[in-house]
């Protein structure tokens, strides 16, 4: 897999000064398009046939993160972990530099990283709202991690197909709130927030998007998607990167991770017994 094409790519945006003080400040910042809208269209046709074809089903790469895999069924939320493994050409994308430059400029750092991470898929109708949560409920938490999200629609974002909400000022506290697996089932790989903890999410801001614009929140920013209730696919394509994470002084607990039972993670155990070699 190569990453050449979009190294020798120069960055076409720019933040100012008062956009990386609003960011730190607030702990999410919404964008103007970071890529034209001729990548969008191409980034679109992608994008579909990944959601069509059911890329990385099998080793559980691809999943229902608001359902429990349910084969009979549509899903409602449809998601896709490390879509370049799929489709290495988006690592051309002009997209994936200004994302890189927006997260360098954010964390006052060269050295941040940025790769396409996933893609999650509001289908019309039925597509599932993303509940409260914070990401960092996800991650490993002996470590602080230093990983920001830059979500990217691929067509308009709107309150009525689910664009991104978070709460300002949420991330202040660095602190992780109890989360469970949506509707409290282990056999979703979605979370939420725990019911006692909803009374921290006030004041939201939701923020609607031309396609190919962009927000970006850290691990500790509250965000929420609502239901995709318009006649047409909600496509988002969610880039992230940072720096090295840091070993915490103190860790923090995150049990719920601990006790998912997904179909995703069972398929992706199978796929990868199958590259085990029977004497190794
Ligand atoms: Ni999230």
């Amino acid at each position: 897999m190569t990453t050449s094409s979009a190294t020798e790519k120069k960055p076409t945006v720019e933040l100012t000064k008062e956009q990386i003080a609003f960011y730190q400040r607030e702990g999410y910042i919404s964008l103007e398009p970071l890529t034209t809208p001729e990548e969008v269209v191409w980034l679109r046709g992608i994008y579909d046939r990944l959601i069509r074809e059911k890329a990385g089903w099998e080793g559980g790469d691809q999943f229902d993160l608001g359902g429990v895999d349910d084969t009979t069924k549509e899903p409602v939320l449809p998601q896709i972990l490390s879509p370049t493994k799929y489709a290495p050409e988006l690592n051309d994308a002009q997209l994936l530099v200004n994302a890189r430059r927006v997260i360098q400029q954010l964390l006052g750092s060269d050295e941040a990283t940025c790769s396409f991470a996933h893609l999650i898929y509001k289908p019309a109708r039925i597509g599932a709202a993303t509940p409260w949560h914070q990401d960092s409920a996800y991650w490993n938490a002996q470590y602080d991690h230093r990983t920001l999200s830059v979500w990217v629609p691929l067509q308009e974002a709107t309150l009525e197909n689910g664009c991104m909400q978070f709460v300002p000022r949420s991330h202040e506290a660095h602190a992780i709130y109890k989360h469970q697996s949506i509707n409290n089932d282990p056999r979703i790989h979605g979370l939420e927030f725990v019911a006692e903890e909803l009374h921290r999410v006030k004041g939201a801001v939701a923020c609607p998007l031309a396609p190919g614009g962009a927000t970006v929140h850290g691990g500790y920013t509250f965000h929420y998607t609502g239901p995709n209730r318009s006649e047409v696919p909600r496509r988002a394509a969610i880039l992230m990167g940072g720096l090295p994470a840091l070993k915490r002084s103190v860790p923090v607990d995150v049990p719920w991770m601990a006790e998912k039972q997904t179909a995703r993670a069972e398929r992706a155990k199978a796929a990868a017994g199958k590259d085990v070699q029977p004497n190794g």
